[in-house]
């Protein structure tokens, strides 16, 4: 398997061009985190919020495999603070009626112990607040952490609109790394906001990219490439992305499917093809 070069974002920090995503996979996300990490991602993304994301098991994938011998910087680890809105309020990782910056700390004191970690890669909010002085106010205690050297960088997912970005962005003392996401058509797939991001140097991931484009995937010039490659629409569509910038993620369950995730970094899409499928978007 051809290793994927790992990408620099603004803040410095080493970040794998393909994430596994360990969302909703409940009492089996130790086994497919070990399986996804043995079959060679190094890119984990999770979150401090126990509706949808097992962390603690996310942490046993990651302290068993260490006692196999991998070490912590070869991983790149993202979390994220989900705001109470986000939250499952019989299950969630902090007191909902504490202040934000109490609610951050001890959402991502539990996601350090969780992931049995001295520090996180990345720590994405997971959606802006209600307003824009609630969401700075939760960002200013998640860069209290950027600052102590427990978290290397920080993002925001679910920011749809580019003025909410452009403000966090001008506000924040310590400016987001990267933004995570839904990639599909009713957001006309970000395109001002990902020509906006990457003026600054923000990476953008993106989540349910193949669940939210089956028509993409099912229909042509995806299907006429990835015959022309011998691969599958899956691989040409995460292909297009990666060259285009974009860091999917993937969440599958699949060990073949592992496989040819990865294997996306053995061939390359002609600047031809990446024309026609961005015209797709
Ligand atoms: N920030 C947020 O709010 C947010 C929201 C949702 C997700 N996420 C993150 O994104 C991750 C990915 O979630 P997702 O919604 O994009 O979907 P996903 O969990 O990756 O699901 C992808 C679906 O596509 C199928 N598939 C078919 N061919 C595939 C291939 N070659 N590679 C991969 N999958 C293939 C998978 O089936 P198989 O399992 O059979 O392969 C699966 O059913 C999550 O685990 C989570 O970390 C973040």
């Amino acid at each position: 398997m051809a290793e994927p070069k790992w990408l620099t974002t603004s803040a410095g920090i080493k970040m794998p061009p393909i994430l596994y995503g360990t969302a909703w996979k409940k009492e089996q996300t130790t086994t497919f985190v070990m399986q996804a990490i043995q079959t060679g991602f190094r890119g984990i993304d999770t979150a401090g919020q126990p509706k949808h994301y097992d962390e603690s098991r996310v942490g046993e994938a990651i302290g068993r495999l260490g006692e196999l011998g991998l070490k912590r910087e070869d991983l790149f680890i993202q979390t994220k603070f989900t705001p109470v809105s986000g939250q499952d309020h019989s299950n969630m990782p902090y007191d909902p009626e504490a202040s934000p910056v109490d609610q951050v700390t001890q959402s991502f004191t539990s996601s350090l112990r969780n992931l049995k970690t001295g520090y996180v890669d990345s720590l994405v909010l997971h959606s802006p607040l209600a307003t824009l002085r609630q969401t700075m106010e939760v960002w200013n205690a998640m860069e209290a952490f950027f600052k102590s050297g427990e978290v290397k960088q920080l993002g925001i997912s679910n920011c749809y609109s580019l003025s909410t970005l452009q403000s966090i962005y001008a506000k924040a003392e310590v400016k987001p790394a990267v933004v995570q996401n839904r990639f599909y058509q009713a957001s006309g797939y970000d395109i001002d906001l990902r020509a906006w991001s990457a003026e600054k140097n923000i990476l953008y991931q993106s989540f349910w990219t193949l669940t939210a484009n089956p028509h993409l995937l099912a229909g042509n010039p995806v299907t006429t490439i990835a015959a022309r490659h011998n691969r599958t629409s899956a691989q040409v569509f995460f292909r297009f992305l990666t060259q285009r910038g974009i860091v999917p993620l993937t969440g599958t369950r699949s060990e073949q499917h592992m496989k040819e995730d990865l294997a996306i970094f053995e061939f390359e899409l002609s600047d031809e093809e990446l024309k026609l499928i961005e015209e797709l978007l």
